[in-house]
């Protein structure tokens, strides 16, 4: 009977903790699986407001592209960073002011240069205007360029992608620019029509600031993470630490009653065995006595029935006691103050050999 109690005992925590070890496991998973997931919303977040910065850039770009067409071209005097565009071929290039000031006329494009020129000084953005059909050799495709070209004459209508320029990392983004109406008086010589793909413009964002604002994202969120992941396995852990100590108190609880009621078993065997000695024990004192007054006190068999009497008034002040124990035994139940039987029978041996006969 108490064998296979003992095993359930033995191996109901060890359970316990390898289920604790499952939870962690898969609550391990489960931080790694979203962490993971979590930094690529965040790194696809990073590419994408880099995307819309471009974007943003390149409508710039056509609008006030558009204005200038609008106007068939602008003036600005002639100075050494604005000379007259050797490939802008129309009347009235350069005019001069009544004042005399020499005045040039600035094509879409050429004022398009120039402002990215100054958009790369200021922010950084790399910007140009190109097309497979150039007429200016200089505003030739790069490779990446070229094949964005050649898909918007598919009828895409934006190709971006993480690129490596000079060593530093850029979200290239390149949308086509259409001909419209403005474009015909200086394009329409070449053939181009409207709604034509006239060519288009890149523009290289550094992903180097959007990539500080993305560590720290990361960062954050793995703090949190880490803060999650120790309290689920903390928590775990006392759960199960908390709920093996609850099991353990309960078969002790259950091993102290077994052992009780075993105890009460033998202490009742035992008070029986007593109150059956004691009549005897009384017979033979009473007799003894009843000698011992028979007998001449000078006799020699009275020193012996003295000794008996003496052994005999022990062993019934033993079974006194030990009736005292059964009786405390059985009131005591089921506090669990359990008698240390082994320690009463030492003490109550001890006592024996204190008086025993000379
Ligand atoms: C005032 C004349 C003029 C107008 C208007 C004009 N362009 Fe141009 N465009 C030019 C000249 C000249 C060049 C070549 C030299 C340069 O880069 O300045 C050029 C260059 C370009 C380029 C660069 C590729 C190349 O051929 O070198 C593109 C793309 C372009 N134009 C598109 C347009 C579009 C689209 C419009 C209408 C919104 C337009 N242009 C209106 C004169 C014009």
């Amino acid at each position: 009977m108490e064998k296979p109690d003992n095993t359930i005992n033995r191996h109901k925590p060890l359970r316990l903790w390898s289920n604790a070890f499952a939870i962690i496991c898969i609550w391990t998973l489960f931080i790694l699986v979203s962490w993971i997931w979590l930094t690529q919303v965040i790194r696809s977040g990073t590419v994408e407001t880099a995307r819309i910065e471009a974007r943003t850039a390149f409508r710039n770009d056509v609008i006030y592209r558009r204005w200038n067409a609008s106007h068939g071209g602008l003036y600005a005097p002639v100075t050494a960073e604005t000379p007259p565009n050797p490939y802008l071929k129309t009347d009235h290039r350069e005019i001069q002011t009544p004042e005399g000031i020499l005045l040039t006329k600035i094509n879409p494009a050429y004022m398009t240069r120039q402002v990215h020129e100054l958009a790369e000084k200021t922010s950084g953005h790399k910007g140009h205007i190109t097309s497979l059909n150039p007429i200016r050799p200089q505003n030739a495709p790069d490779p990446w360029e070229r094949q964005a070209l050649n898909r918007f004459e598919q009828g895409e209508t934006e190709v971006s992608s993480i690129e490596i320029l000079d060593n530093t990392k850029y979200l290239r983004l390149m949308s086509p620019l259409i001909t419209e109406k403005g474009c015909l008086t200086c394009h329409a010589d070449q053939g181009y029509k409207i709604g034509d793909v006239r060519g288009g413009i890149s523009i290289s964002i550094p992903m180097a600031p959007h990539e500080i604002i993305e560590r720290a994202n990361i960062t954050t969120l793995s703090l949190i993470y880490i803060f999650l992941w120790i309290t689920g396995v903390s928590g775990t852990l006392l759960g199960i630490f908390f709920l093996t100590r609850q099991i353990q108190k309960r078969h002790q609880a259950e091993e102290q009653l077994r052992q009780h009621e075993k105890l009460e078993g033998v202490m009742e065997m035992a008070g029986a065995v007593c109150h059956e000695l004691s009549q005897p024990l009384q017979t033979i004192l009473g007799n003894s006595e009843i000698m011992l007054l028979d007998l001449a006190p000078d006799h020699p068999l009275s020193k012996r029935l003295n000794k008996i009497q003496e052994q005999v008034e022990r062993m019934s002040k033993t079974i006194q006691n030990l009736i005292k124990i059964t009786r405390y035994e059985t009131k005591q139940f089921p506090q669990g103050r359990v008698i240390d039987i082994d320690r009463a029978t030492k003490e109550h041996n001890a006592s024996t050999t204190d008086n025993a006969p000379k």
